[in-house]
């Protein structure tokens, strides 16, 4: 006999394990199947997100950051530091217990929500009378059964093709966070959201760091004009970043890694480095999902298909997260989870697409929300700009970092917030301002006429809604 449970959620990332405790919370008999495993086979919850993605790779930025602020910045404020140096095991080790830490609070949460966890890897074996078997190939084989099926199976990071990861020189995300010791050179493919935070941190640390981008434009989904500002502070910092080239042969060895490419004017070029990250983009986790055994239907990329609710073409069957269209981020994983336990439950679940924040972890950070100036013009719709930088910001000032600017658009007539876009210190946590006014569907006037503390690094954000309306207090 088959083990019943009214929701069975397939992956136990951000999409998976926060829906499979939303539905536990609306009463529902949950069980979460998730294969990921640490360093000695056992359970490690949290999927690529907490494994290998957002959480150790902001412990590396934030602990490569003390280092560079050691190194080149103290100084600034009077701090003498005499021998500085690098323990990168000990910096390794403090990221895994910070992943450890996030992967037992997941398996804590299940318990206090009464999530069944099962330990292994989930797929369909049939659909039958209004049901899904499931079956779970982990130490042992069992076989679940339940009447909804969520599918949160996320993503891996993409190849080159002929170019397979071997994770000691040709590095996916898994491999750029364990490298053992700094290497001389380093050698990116795509300067997107990894390459530009993972060849950051090794950069900070001391490597040469060459980012080799196809496209020609920077950060292309970025606003234009963030993005110029910040591939100027990249390329200051010393990113070597080249754009528009076309990747060759890629040949691994003992010596390390040769990348033959042509260069934007179509010159061939090589570059010799220690180590090369390849962070080309990722694809949606639907291998060993069995999905022909019930008909599922993926999409010409191998994502699943789905509706603006998460519904897939099987009844009570949906998916959400990395696996399906959208923003590959944690909290889009997150919102689609709780949307759907909710709709399962005869709720209204509801994930608004337009406030989605994104955030690039680089020292300025790059934050933005809503439309892009440049996705205005395209459309044709009439908006008014304002534009304030950090350099006039006193807490800034006072913080030493007064890279960067807060620009926001907005209608040009009813004066409704479109889009907040920031490169600057703390634009992480700025941006939050910005996402709740949006999604109040606040005027930029709206953000001029609150209170903001002083000093802090929100005025700027104030000061550039007072610039949509040119009267800027302080530039
Ligand atoms: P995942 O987190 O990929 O989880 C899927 C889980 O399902 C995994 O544990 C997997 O092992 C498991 N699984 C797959 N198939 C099966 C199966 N058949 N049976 C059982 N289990 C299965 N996003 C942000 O928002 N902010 C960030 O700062 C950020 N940083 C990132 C940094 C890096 C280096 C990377 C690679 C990604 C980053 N992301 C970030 C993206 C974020 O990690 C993903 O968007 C998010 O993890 C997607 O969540 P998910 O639940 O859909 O899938
Ligand atoms: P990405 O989509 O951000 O960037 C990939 C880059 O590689 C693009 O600029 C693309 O033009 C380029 N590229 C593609 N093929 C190429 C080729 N053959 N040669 C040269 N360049 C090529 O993908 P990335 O950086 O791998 O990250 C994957 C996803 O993970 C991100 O899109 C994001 O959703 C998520 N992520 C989010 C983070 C965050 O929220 N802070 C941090 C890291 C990842």
């Amino acid at each position: 006999m088959s083990k019943q449970f009214d929701v069975i959620v397939i992956g136990g990332g951000p999409g998976g394990y926060i829906a499979a405790i939303r539905a536990a919370q609306l009463g529902f008999n949950v069980a979460c199947i998730d294969e990921w495993k640490n360093e000695k086979g056992g359970p490690a919850l949290g999927g690529t997100c907490t494994n290998v993605g957002c959480i150790p790779s902001k412990a590396l930025l934030q602990s490569s950051e003390h280092y560079e602020h050691a190194a080149k910045h103290f100084a600034d404020h009077g701090i003498g530091v005499a021998g500085l140096t690098l323990d990168t095991a000990k910096m390794l080790g403090r990221k895994d217990t910070v992943v450890k830490q996030n992967n037992d609070g997941i398996q804590y949460l299940f318990k206090k929500n009464k999530v069944s966890f099962f330990h292994g890897r989930g797929s369909f074996v049939a659909a039958k009378d209004g049901s899904y078997e499931i079956n779970v190939a982990g130490t042992a084989q069992e076989t679940l059964s339940t009447k909804h099926v969520i599918i949160a199976t996320g993503s891996s990071a993409r190849a080159l093709p002929g170019t397979p990861f071997d994770e000691e020189n040709i590095l996916s995300n898994d491999g750029a966070l364990r490298i053992g010791a700094v290497p001389k050179k380093l050698g990116l493919i795509g300067s997107g959201v990894i390459g530009l935070e993972m060849g950051s941190v090794w950069r900070r640390l001391g490597a040469e760091v060459t980012i080799l981008e196809g496209l020609p434009t920077f950060l292309g989904a970025v606003d234009e004009q963030i993005a110029k500002e910040a591939h100027k502070l990249f390329v200051k910092q010393g990113l070597k970043i080249e754009l528009g080239v076309k990747v060759g042969a890629i040949k691994s060895g003992k010596k390390g890694v040769s990348i033959a490419y042509t260069n934007a004017k179509g010159e061939a070029q090589s570059l010799d480095v220690d180590k090369l990250i390849i962070s080309i983009g990722r694809v949606a986790n639907t291998i060993g999902l069995n999905t022909e055994a019930v008909g599922l239907a993926l999409d010409e990329r191998g994502a699943i298909v789905v509706d603006a609710d998460c519904k897939t073409n099987l009844p009570n069957v949906w998916a959400v997260g990395d696996v399906v269209r959208g923003p590959m981020l944690a909290h889009k994983a997150e919102e689609e989870g709780v949307a759907v336990a909710e709709r399962i439950a005869g709720q209204h679940g509801h994930v608004d697409f337009n406030t989605i924040p994104w955030v690039i972890y680089t020292s300025p950070e790059i934050a933005w929300v809503g439309q892009t100036e440049q996705q205005l013009k395209a459309s044709g719709h009439a908006y008014k700009a304002g534009t304030f930088p950090f350099l006039a910001n006193g807490r800034a000032r006072a913080l030493g970092d007064t890279s960067g600017m807060v620009k926001f658009l907005a209608d040009a007539t009813t004066d409704e917030i479109l889009g907040v876009h920031i490169v600057g210190p703390m634009a992480s946590e700025l941006i939050s301002e910005a996402v709740v006014a949006m999604s109040f569907r606040a005027s930029s006037e709206d953000i001029a006429r609150i209170c903001h503390a002083h000093p802090s690094l929100s005025e700027a954000t104030k000061e550039a809604a007072l610039a949509v309306d040119k009267r800027t207090l302080n530039f």
